[in-house]
């Protein structure tokens, strides 16, 4: 039987939700700053954390997610895509029209993954990852360097 999963808006982030943060996001730089305007969202399969996301007001009435994770055991087992269900239903209640995403030209499950749920390209962001962080970092034997964008209309 499918074990039930529970989203849950949290208030203080534990080094728990950072850990797993730092898996969608290697800069603790880049994190810290973000965390402190977004809203945080974590999942709970039968109380145990198993994943998180975090959602941060852009523009008007666009929200983006900035980090999205899942605790490694449970991957690939569709919390993923109930993280990216639920972002969409919270965003649709609080009046946003536009939900973004970005991730790496080299993140192929994910930009697979983001595609599989509506979400349509719509821009890059030219060497994002060389500019922003001080580290090279390299995926699918590949060097990354540009963010794909990825946008739905809610
Ligand atoms: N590589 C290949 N395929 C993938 C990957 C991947 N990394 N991630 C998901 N998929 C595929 C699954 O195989 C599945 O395919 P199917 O529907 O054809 O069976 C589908 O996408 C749905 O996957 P889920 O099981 O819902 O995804 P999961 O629970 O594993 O969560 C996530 C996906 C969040 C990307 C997870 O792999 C993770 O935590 N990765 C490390 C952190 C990360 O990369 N986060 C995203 C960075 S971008 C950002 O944060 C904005
Ligand atoms: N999916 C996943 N990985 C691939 C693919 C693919 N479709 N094609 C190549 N790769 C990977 C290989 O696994 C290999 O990886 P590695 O270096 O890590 O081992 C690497 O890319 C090099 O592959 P080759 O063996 O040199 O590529 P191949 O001789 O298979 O040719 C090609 C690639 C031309 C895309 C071939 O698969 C093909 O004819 N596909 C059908 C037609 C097509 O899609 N053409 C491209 C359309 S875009 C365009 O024409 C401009």
């Amino acid at each position: 039987m499918k074990k039930e999963l529970q989203f849950k808006e949290i208030n203080k982030l534990t080094e728990e939700h950072y850990q797993l943060l730092l898996d969608a996001d290697p800069s603790r730089k880049m994190l810290m700053n973000y965390t402190k305007r977004s809203i945080c969202i974590e999942a709970r399969q039968e109380e145990v954390f198993s994943g998180v996301m975090l959602l941060l007001p852009t523009r008007p009435e666009t929200i983006e997610i900035i980090n999205i994770a899942v605790v490694k055991q449970f991957r690939n087992h569709g919390i993923g895509q109930r993280l990216l269900k639920c972002a969409q239903n919270w965003a649709k209640q609080k009046g946003y029209r536009v939900i973004e995403i970005g991730t790496g030209s080299t993140s192929f499950g994910q930009l697979y993954l983001y595609q599989k749920n509506g979400f349509r390209i719509c821009g890059i962001d030219k060497n994002f990852f060389v500019e922003h962080y001080e580290r090279p970092i390299f995926e699918n034997k590949l060097r990354l360097r540009d963010m794909i964008r990825l946008r739905l209309y809610l």
